[in-house]
């Protein structure tokens, strides 16, 4: 009898075990991309865009949409692209961007509003009164600003206004209007969209330094005035002979938190020309520097968004300006991983 017991138990083990689901939960498996790592630690990870590569280049398309989820337009948007002529706005190239990033779950950061470069003939050669060139940058901020509301949120309203050595840039706005171009330019825009966040955007000030003092002072003295800026874009366009130092990237991002600003790494690449060492150093130092820029804006919680300008060394802006070649990105023109792609992925896990 008891025999007869113990089989039937047995057998109803049996049953169950092989009916229930398997112990072992059926592991879906996030795929290991920059987006999915960043979004562990809610920063946005992105690249500026090449609009000619994205339209030619299935690979940089399949890239960009597998690793981003914040996209610039390297061009497509700016002054010089959109508003052509004083009556005339061109957004198709830049609503192509957007087409895109919407198509694959990424913001967009709107690039630029006013800025020294990339202005029309109309512009640069042109002669205005105060009053005429505020019309006219009033207009160019509402038209592209409304014609991309709800769709980028994300603005850098002014470019570059500082110099190097903390002085105005003598830039149009700043000789035509004045030093408060800045605030009629951030009011306007948020006028234009109360939802976006607005960037002051600039290079050579991610550490602290004359440049970044000035900057400082300038966001300090807008935000006395109830100008509505949100955040300063902190370019990181550097090298590896002369990257700034992790610790005053954070000294300077966390002084701007104290002010209530936000910060965003904007822009990052990183030169190798100019050193003699072997390329394979070279690329572990570029690694290094990516990694310990990314360490900062991981160490800030202010640092919203960690983003480069361009992600495959195929195309760069730099070899251009430098008339140099370079190799400042975490992909090679074969679209390889470099070892900057893999320093960011490990300090993204960490
Ligand atoms: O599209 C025209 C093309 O039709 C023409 O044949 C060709 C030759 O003149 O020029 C092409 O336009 C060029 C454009 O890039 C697109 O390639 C402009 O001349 C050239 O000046 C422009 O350079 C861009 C530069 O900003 C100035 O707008 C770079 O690609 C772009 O990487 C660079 O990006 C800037 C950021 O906006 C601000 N921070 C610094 C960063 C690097 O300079």
């Amino acid at each position: 009898m008891k025999r007869k017991i113990l089989a039937v138990i047995l057998l109803l083990y049996l049953l169950v075990a092989c009916a229930a689901p398997s112990a072992t939960k059926a592991v879906v498996r996030v795929p290991t991309t920059l987006r999915t790592l960043a979004q562990t630690h809610h920063i946005l990870l992105g690249t500026a865009v090449n609009m000619d590569a994205l339209q030619h280049d299935a690979a940089y398309a399949s890239t960009l949409a597998h690793e981003f989820d914040v996209v610039t337009p390297e061009n497509v948007m700016k002054f010089d692209a959109v508003h052509p002529e004083k009556d005339i706005f061109t957004f198709a190239k830049a609503d192509a961007l957007v087409a895109f990033a919407k198509a694959h779950d990424m913001q967009i950061r709107g690039h630029n509003l006013v800025w020294y470069q990339a202005l029309p003939k109309w512009i640069e050669n042109g002669s205005f009164t105060r009053d005429q060139l505020l019309a006219i940058m009033k207009d160019h901020i509402f038209t592209v600003v409304a014609h991309y509301r709800n769709q980028v949120n994300i603005w850098d309203v002014v470019n570059e206004a500082v110099t190097e050595d903390g002085k105005m840039q003598n830039s149009i706005w700043y000789r035509v209007i004045g030093p408060d171009y800045l605030d009629w330019a951030f009011r306007w825009a948020h006028e234009a969209n109360p939802q976006a966040h607005l960037f002051y955007n600039d290079y050579g000030a991610e550490g602290t330094n004359a440049k970044s003092d000035a900057i400082y002072a300038l966001v300090k003295g807008m935000l006395q005035r109830g100008v509505p800026i949100y955040g300063v874009g902190l370019q990181m366009h550097t090298s590896i002979l002369n990257a700034p130092a992790e610790q005053a990237v954070i000294a300077n991002m966390q002084r701007l938190a104290v002010l209530g600003l936000k910060v965003q790494i904007t822009e990052m690449d990183v030169q190798i020309q100019g050193d003699t060492r072997p390329m394979a150093q070279r690329f572990s130092v570029q690694a290094h520097v990516y990694s310990d820029m990314l360490a900062a804006c991981l160490a800030v919680k202010t640092c919203e968004a960690f983003v480069m300008w361009g992600f495959t060394d195929r195309y760069t802006w730099i070899p251009g300006a430098t008339k140099h070649s370079d190799a400042p990105l975490i992909f090679d023109t074969a679209y390889h991983a470099k070892p900057a792609y893999i320093s960011i992925i490990h300090e993204l896990k960490n």
